[in-house]
């Protein structure tokens, strides 16, 4: 069984308590779908005539509640600062491959205007020490197999129309990046560097 988290986020420059808090309750409910979920799929998963059908479409559908629930765990994790440290381990990965932080953010926040629903995630692979900007659609889909996550933005609408229309997105990305935790995602990267 997973357990809902608790993030304490108020007081955010440019995103409401009420965008929060619904968005929060949002997140609850992948969390409840993803133990339902379970609940209906492990006796599935050791018949051996289950409906294929019916396992085929759960099976699929795992991939999208457990990610809605993990992705928004990191979103609103990395949420709730404004603390980058210019000389941290990730701050000087992010110049020694982009030449300035800005050349990055400008990469990182036009993936976000990207057109649909989705994320966009800094990954970074330690294999051969490089960051990745990536879209992913939905929840699920286009996802760097084994990278590790150091920083996610939610791009859906959820996450801002209480507070934008759909055209300021733009003004949505420019908020969440003035209330990024960098603390968060440093630790994050520290942990996986190497
Ligand atoms: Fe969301």
């Amino acid at each position: 069984m997973y357990e809902e988290k608790k993030f304490n986020l108020t007081g955010l420059r440019g995103l409401s308590d009420k965008q929060i808090s619904e968005h929060l309750k949002l997140y609850s409910g992948y969390v409840k779908n993803v133990n339902g979920l379970a609940e209906k799929l492990d006796p599935m998963q050791k018949m051996e005539n289950a409906d294929a059908y019916t396992i085929a479409e759960l099976r699929r559908r795992l991939g999208f509640e457990f990610n809605g629930m993990r992705l928004h765990e990191y979103y609103f994790e990395n949420l709730g600062g404004n603390n980058q440290s210019p000389e941290s381990d990730l701050a000087k990965m992010v110049e020694s491959q982009y030449g300035t932080p800005d050349n990055w953010s400008k990469e990182f926040k036009t993936a976000g205007m990207a057109r649909g629903i989705g994320w966009v995630i800094l990954y970074y692979d330690p294999e051969i020490k490089k960051l990745h900007n990536v879209w992913i659609t939905d929840h699920e889909v286009g996802h760097l197999a084994g990278l590790p996550i150091i920083l996610a933005m939610d791009v859906w609408e959820h996450a801002y129309l209480l507070d934008y229309l759909p055209s300021q997105k733009r003004e949505y990305i420019e908020a969440f990046f003035s209330n990024i935790n960098w603390k968060v995602a440093e630790e994050r990267f520290a942990k996986v560097r190497r």
